[in-house]
């Protein structure tokens, strides 16, 4: 297991501009997640934690401070290169899930290895990948709706497929946001065993929420108040 953290954060900014003013969401987000850890960031609707969440998934960049994934500056990397971390060490666990309609359970699993794959290395290593997509979604228990589109698949079917596509690619890091905000609490307890039994199989975890009974699921809860992380602990 590597010394550094797989998540290092330190000094995040983020304002968004509403007409002639600043709002100022995330003023000074410090924190740091070890190698395999499974961590809860807990805050009320509207105190930052999706923007957090898409700062630490490279999806967005901060105003101020630094995001280091696995002792990698993201602010010091090409365009190409983040957009390659992106894909290839971070897997995104949407709160609506963002599947595509139009595409298989399988091929929805599948996407993240055809957009990290050149097309000249697609040929030699589908099958191999058609594979892992598919033990992925065995272990997701959707081995009987390889065929199905998203549309019939139930809420917690989606998320078990939106989990599998954000492993498909081997991530270090597992990100979620409001994994069980739109499910019923049974089928909410069933996310959360799943996300333990990555977390035991060695992924790191960071999830995001308003609930607080969740966040009692992991190794450590930091709170987002006011801005900025308050963790006793920390
Ligand atoms: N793109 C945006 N433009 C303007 N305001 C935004 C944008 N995204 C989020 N906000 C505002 O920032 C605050 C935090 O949003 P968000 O990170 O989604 O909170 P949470 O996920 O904790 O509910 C909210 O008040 C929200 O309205
Ligand atoms: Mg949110």
């Amino acid at each position: 297991m590597s010394s550094q953290p797989a998540i290092l954060v330190e000094g995040l900014c983020k304002s968004y501009r509403l007409g002639r003013q600043d709002l100022h969401v995330l003023r000074g987000v410090s924190f740091s997640v070890a190698p395999g850890e499974f961590v809860a960031v807990v805050g009320a609707s509207g105190s930052g934690k999706s923007t957090l969440l898409h700062l630490v998934g490279l999806l967005d960049r901060p105003d101020r401070g630094q995001v280091i994934l696995d002792g990698r500056d993201a602010a010091a990397l090409s365009a190409m290169r983040r957009n390659d971390m992106r894909c290839r060490e971070v897997g995104f666990v949407f709160q609506f899930y963002h599947l595509f309609t139009e595409l298989n359970v399988l091929d929805n699993a599948l996407l993240p290895a055809r957009v990290g794959t050149s097309l000249i290395a697609w040929p030699s290593r589908r099958g191999t990948l058609r594979r892992r997509a598919r033990g992925l979604l065995e272990q997701m228990g959707l081995q009987g709706r390889l065929k199905h589109r998203p549309s019939e698949l139930s809420g917690g079917e989606r998320q078990r497929l939106a989990i599998a596509r954000a492993l498909m690619n081997e991530p270090k890091i597992l990100l979620a946001d409001e994994p069980t905000g739109n499910l019923d609490s049974g089928t909410g307890r069933k996310i959360l065993n799943v996300l333990e039994d990555c977390n035991r199989r060695g992924q790191t975890i960071l999830v995001v929420t308003h609930d607080a009974s969740i966040a009692a699921e992991a190794h450590r809860t930091l709170h987002l108040t006011d801005g900025r992380i308050t963790d006793p602990k920390r």
